[in-house]
């Protein structure tokens, strides 16, 4: 494995393996990897002739409250597992590196709409720092196809738009949600977790299933998600929001749509966790 933390780096070898005509994959993460992540490389490796991983604990997508300096940075275990995965090239930029000018004079990608609804609303700004940074990454990785989890949903949207918008030649593949046994999610996040908490934790997993049986036996949405708080509740969360909306445009679902997301986040301790289902009516 290539480790570097330098743009130069990265692009060496990018265009020696493109001279030969090889294809590659990119696999953005903050690091602190789980199987969510490394399940997003192995289909990278699957996929292309290179995968490239970054890690970067983007400070433009975290609000002044949240967790940044907290975040967990667990560097030699993540490369140790990425490797084992099937990864060549892992790009570490320090925050020098991405944001020479810091953040204030930093120019940025902000794509409307979905960015300001769900986890947009609830963390003003947070999608313009991701929108930002992946721009950033896929300008100076330059890949053919990238790797993000359906786990975060909105963002997965937000990056497929910006793609779209911005016409980059880049495909984007969303990958399905890690869990484990319990039905929790897989996420960095619930390292902040007390033994009590991560028992509570597939609760919201358990919520959203709930509301997927119901909408599907016909009850109403206001029904099924008055239910499904009251059981997040009761497990010990706060709940953030829980919608049920329009699966391309984070809508609020109407009666005739199809294509619909369940979309929930709640604060449990310390951690804010989010989870969705994507489902046919
Ligand atoms: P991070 O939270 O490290 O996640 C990196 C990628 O792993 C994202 O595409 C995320 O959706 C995916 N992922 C996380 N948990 C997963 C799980 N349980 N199953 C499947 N995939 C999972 O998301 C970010 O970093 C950042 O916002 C980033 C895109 C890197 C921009 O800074």
């Amino acid at each position: 494995m290539i480790t570097s933390a330098h743009i130069d780096d990265i692009r060496t070898q990018v265009r020696a393996w493109r001279a030969k005509g090889e294809t590659i994959a990119f696999v953005p993460t903050m690091g602190n990897l789980h199987q969510g992540h490394i399940t997003l490389v192995r289909e990278a490796a699957q996929k292309c002739d290179h995968v490239v991983v970054s890690i970067f604990v983007n400070p433009m997508q975290f609000g002044q409250n949240e967790d940044l300096d907290a975040y967990p940075r667990t560097l030699a275990a993540d490369s140790a597992a990425i490797t084992a995965a099937g990864a060549e090239l892992l790009f570490t930029p320090t925050p020098a590196v991405m944001y020479p000018k810091g953040l204030e004079q930093q120019t940025y990608v902000e794509v409307p709409g979905i960015s300001n609804v769900l986890c947009g609303a609830s963390r003003p700004g947070h999608f313009r720092g991701v929108a930002t940074i992946v721009c950033k990454l896929f300008n100076i990785v330059q890949p053919d196809v990238a790797f993000f989890g359906n786990k975060d949903y909105q963002q997965l949207l937000v990056i497929k738009t910006m793609v779209e918008d911005l016409s980059l030649p880049i495909e984007i593949i969303g990958v399905d949600t890690i869990r484990e046994n319990s039905g929790l999610a897989m996420s960095s996040r619930n390292g902040y977790l007390t033994a009590t908490e991560k028992a509570a934790a597939p609760a919201l997993k358990k919520a959203i299933d709930a509301m997927e049986k119901g909408i599907k036996q016909g009850e109403s949405v206001d029904a099924v998600t008055e239910q499904a708080k009251a059981s997040l509740v009761a497990a010990g969360f706060t709940p953030d929001y829980l919608e049920i909306r329009h699966a391309h445009t984070l809508e609020v679902a109407q009666r005739q749509d199809q294509a619909l997301v369940i979309l929930a986040a709640a604060y449990i301790g310390k951690a804010r966790l989010i989870d969705n289902l994507r489902f046919d009516r």
